[in-house]
């Protein structure tokens, strides 16, 4: 990570961590693709024979993640866009990768410039988190960013910590990042390892 005056932001420290899990032929998800910035960071661990699914329920997210990934010359080959919820990960993933999975992110919220009302929400939230652990290979990773400082995010926030804290120790590690000491209330970093 480069030498920066400030701390890594929460999106800085996941993509730390993801790139000291993951080296090539990765199979990933970004399910809440947005811009497409944590779908040009995966993309760096596809190549050559690997693949990025990447999920958005907006038309524009779509599109501009797809012309990101183009630009930087990603092979289209090597991704899947669906423009659909992240509630239908397991039915848009080939069934020969489900437990094959090395990495699913979820960056939630609203996409910065659209609209705020389309948002992550809880209940399609958790739905897609089940799915994930589903379909992540032993020692994959889920790295879940929450961002607590609107009405809608602070419960989404609040069902994400209720469910993070009801995983099975045995079988999954759970950590928390979280700036401590800011008024706004700060977005939050999941990040689960399966054993
Ligand atoms: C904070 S943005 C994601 C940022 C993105 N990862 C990036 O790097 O730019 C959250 C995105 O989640 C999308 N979203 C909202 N509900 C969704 C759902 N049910 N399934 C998939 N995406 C959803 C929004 O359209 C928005 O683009």
């Amino acid at each position: 990570m480069p030498r920066k005056s400030r701390l890594p932001t929460a999106t800085e420290w996941a993509h730390h961590y993801l790139a000291t899990q993951l080296s090539t032929n990765a199979h990933l998800i970004d399910a809440t693709a947005g811009n497409g910035h944590d779908a040009l960071f995966l993309s760096q661990f596809i190549l050559p024979d690997g693949h990025l699914y990447l999920f958005d329920i907006q038309e524009v997210a779509i599109q501009t993640t797809r012309s990101l990934l183009l630009s930087n010359e990603i092979p289209a080959s090597n991704t899947s866009l669906f423009q659909c919820s992240h509630t239908e990960l397991k039915e848009r993933i080939p069934s020969n990768l489900h437990g094959a999975i090395d990495a699913v992110v979820f960056n939630l919220g609203y996409l910065p410039g659209q609209h705020k009302t389309l948002t992550t929400l809880s209940d399609s939230t958790l739905v897609a988190l089940e799915s994930s652990l589903e379909l992540l290979k032993p020692g994959g990773i889920l790295s879940v960013i929450t961002y607590p400082g609107h009405a809608t995010g602070a419960e989404e926030a609040r069902c994400v910590t209720n469910w993070m804290k009801s995983l099975p120790s045995s079988a999954f590690e759970v950590q928390r990042l979280q700036a401590l000491n800011r008024l706004a209330p700060p977005p939050e970093l999941w990040i689960v390892k399966k054993s």
